[in-house]
């Protein structure tokens, strides 16, 4: 009998990649690992969720074949894994990202025209303002990721007697909160559009402490100014990847602005080096982008330093977070000059 040649298998397992992805957020979005804490049969499941006895049956084999349920005779059950990480209320809780990956699945099903027009059918101002559901998986999802590399950049950020911090994009608040946590001095102006601002506030009622520290503050960062030296602070998170280079040189002017003599603009993201090409995780999420933004992309941390320099920092340090993690980030610090 012939064996299939090793690049061929590299291919077929690249392919059966999707087809675990989709299996993973559609049970995820279903809710299925929430009923499998004890175990039931597939019918049982079917019935609680209202799905088709035959579609819950294959799907849950599926996830068995995956390692993210246990089988036994006609029962299914979560594994650890499942258990750790797809049931909500736990600590490690990811289900939320999931459910906006299932979502945001729509937009990469159209990369093929996204490719050839160089921009989506529908841009992120879609899926957060008419896409009814979307704002909470994302927003609710966002905060699911944070909350590690958050605590690392609280303890890597200098309290350095700052008052004043302005999270522009700040979505869930997050990184406000960890920095928060270290200066218990700091307040937090978490700056977001109006549609995510509703969901961050639920979220904030959950953090006791913060809520009296925190203002949330409805605008466009594309068009709105962002204050003149108010803050010590100004943090743009996991917001610049969404934007092409023009719109972020004019969101750091407006940091400039905003920040006080001697303050310091924070930016963290997903950072490729110089080729574009490594790492893939980067490589992949300049697609992720492609796939639901008009101009964003994964840039290289020497055009952020650029972007910088031009804009009136200096001083300018970085540091690696979550390093050795597959979704590693990059930590860029700006001093404002005179
Ligand atoms: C990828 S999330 C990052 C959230 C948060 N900074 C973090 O790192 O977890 C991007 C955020 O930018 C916000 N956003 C997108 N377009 C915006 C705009 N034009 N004006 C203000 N905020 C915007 C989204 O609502 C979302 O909260």
């Amino acid at each position: 009998m012939k064996t299939a040649p090793p690049a061929a298998d590299r291919l077929i397992d690249e392919i059966l990649g999707y087809r675990k992805a989709k299996v993973l957020l559609v049970a995820a979005y279903l809710d299925c690992f929430s009923r499998l804490e004890r175990p039931r049969t597939a019918a049982a499941v079917a019935r609680g969720l209202r799905l088709d006895p035959r579609g819950a049956e294959i799907l849950l084999d599926a996830l068995v074949a995956m390692g993210y349920l246990l089988k036994d005779g006609a029962l299914y059950r979560n594994a650890p894994v499942a258990s750790r990480h797809l049931v909500p209320g736990r600590r490690g809780y990811l289900g939320d990202n999931l459910k906006y990956q299932e979502m945001i699945w729509d937009a990469w099903s159209d990369l093929r025209r996204s490719v050839r027009r160089g921009r989506p059918a529908r841009p992120l101002e879609h899926w957060l303002l008419r896409h009814r559901g979307f704002t909470r998986e994302y927003i609710r999802g966002m905060d699911d990721i944070a909350r590690e590399p958050a605590r690392e950049i609280a303890a890597l950020v200098e309290p350095g007697g700052a008052r004043e911090l302005l999270d522009v994009g700040a979505g869930p608040g997050t990184y406000s909160a960890a920095l928060q946590r270290r200066n218990r001095a700091l307040r937090a102006t978490l700056f977001d559009l109006p549609s995510t601002l509703r969901v961050t506030r639920d979220l904030l009622a959950r953090r006791p402490g913060a809520a009296g520290r925190t203002r949330l503050r409805p605008g466009n960062y594309r068009s709105d100014p962002f204050g003149r030296e108010e803050f010590d602070l100004v943090l743009l998170s996991h917001v610049t990847h969404d934007e092409d280079p023009a719109t972020n040189r004019r969101m750091l002017a407006k940091a400039r602005r905003a920040l006080r003599p001697g303050g310091r603009v924070l930016i963290h993201d997903f950072m490729l080096e110089k080729c574009r090409t490594a790492p893939e995780f980067g490589a992949l999420f300049s697609v992720h982008m492609l796939a639901y933004t008009a101009g964003g992309r994964t840039y290289t941390e020497d055009e952020y330093r650029r972007w910088l320099s031009a804009e009136g920092f200096s001083g300018l340090r970085s540091w690696d977070v979550s390093a050795g993690r597959r979704n590693a980030t990059r930590l860029l610090l700006g001093v404002k000059r005179g």
